[in-house]
């Protein structure tokens, strides 16, 4: 079967016409674009391409609102609260990284709490902006349910990623940016798509039985990272992002792929600070903190101890340089959704 690869330039402008189609401004199809393609070039391929039909099917069905009217509220100098009138996520997300990084800037620290969301994508990605700004940053979005509550037979929470990232005084940032599930959901979606088995011990089926079968492990419940403490992380962030904010929480998020009975009502939460509020020295200290551990000895097999983020920035140089391949299924989708 013939490979097809596209250049980042020629899928972008693919993207913007896509959405726009679907009623999105030029602004707005840009934003969304970007954010998809980053997806890809950072390798998180179940956030990319692979999500681009289900927005716009949410779009012709009324359910992301491609002319919001987005309100921002001044709460004081350093708090905004953003009511994202069913935006794409993207755009919510896009409009609230902005602000928290503009608030920060004049107070120190700036906190966005956005409501009436969808799904954004990647949380790092918003990060990214801050940390050009020589911010440190904390980003938590709630999801439809997939991972069971510890004790709990039922999923209700989302794959909740946690984000925080610092700057490190380098050319690359810190960011940890991970769901609180052994696999985030997109890579069980891929999965089961294609066919494909996924690795023991990250999900059980209906019956709460462990499967490898990714469709079965879509029925039923993925698993948290380290058992009740990853459940009560999943907790925490459908408390940030999802009770504080005025967002859906408590498992009422609706599934962006299979839920079609109203919008999702996303809610998100962004965090950002000042480095050098207590100290003067941030960036000296930071470099010793990764050189002192980077210093390690190394488990046999290990040859550099990476901290969270490296592996991603190390990607997206490398695929910067390249064209994006464009499955057969993703092929499809485009064809269908430029006709
Ligand atoms: N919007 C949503 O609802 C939603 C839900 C879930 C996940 N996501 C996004 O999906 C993306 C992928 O999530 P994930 O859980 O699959 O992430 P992942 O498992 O790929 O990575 C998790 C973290 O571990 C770090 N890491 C990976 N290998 C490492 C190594 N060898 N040494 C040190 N650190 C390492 C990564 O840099 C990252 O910070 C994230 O960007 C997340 O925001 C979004």
């Amino acid at each position: 079967m013939e490979k097809v690869k596209l250049k980042i330039s020629v899928l972008k402008k693919l993207i913007i016409n896509i959405f726009k189609k679907f009623g999105l401004s030029q602004n707005h199809a840009l934003i969304s674009a970007n954010a998809i393609i980053n997806a890809e070039l950072v390798g998180t391929y179940s956030h990319g391409l692979s999500r681009l039909k289900m927005y716009c099917d949410r779009i012709k069905s009324k359910l992301i609102n491609p002319k919001p009217k987005i309100k921002i509220k001044k709460i004081s100098q350093s708090i905004t609260h953003i009511d994202a009138n069913d935006s794409i996520g993207f755009v919510a997300a896009d409009i609230a990284i902005k602000h928290a990084i503009k608030n920060a800037r004049k107070t120190g620290i700036g906190l966005v709490a956005v409501k009436n969301s969808g799904h954004y994508g990647l949380s790092g990605y918003y990060a990214e902006q801050a940390i050009k700004k020589n911010l440190i940053a904390m980003i938590y979005t709630n999801g439809p349910p997939a991972v069971a509550p510890h004790g709990a037979l039922k999923s209700l929470f989302g794959t909740n990623p946690i984000c925080f990232a610092s700057p490190t005084a380098s050319k690359i940032p810190f960011i940890l940016d991970t769901s609180i599930s052994m696999i985030n959901r997109g890579k069980i979606r891929v999965a089961a798509k294609n066919n494909q088995k996924i690795p023991e011990g990250l999900a059980l089926d209906k019956f709460g039985k462990p499967t490898t079968d990714a469709s079965k492990a879509l029925q039923g419940v993925q698993l948290p990272i380290a058992g009740f403490r990853g459940s009560g992380l999943a907790w925490m962030v459908d408390i940030l992002s999802g009770v504080l904010t005025g967002g859906n929480h408590a498992g009422r998020v609706k599934d962006p792929f299979d839920d079609f009975t109203g919008p999702q009502n996303i809610g998100h939460l962004f965090l950002t600070f000042k480095t050098n509020l207590f100290v003067n020295d941030f960036n000296q200290r930071i470099k010793d903190n990764i050189k002192t551990i980077k210093k390690l000895p190394k488990v046999k097999g290990i040859k550099e101890i990476m901290y969270p983020g490296q592996n991603k920035f190390n990607r997206y140089q490398k695929n910067l340089k390249k064209q994006i391949f464009i499955s057969e299924s993703i092929k499809k989708d485009l064809k269908a959704l430029i006709k």
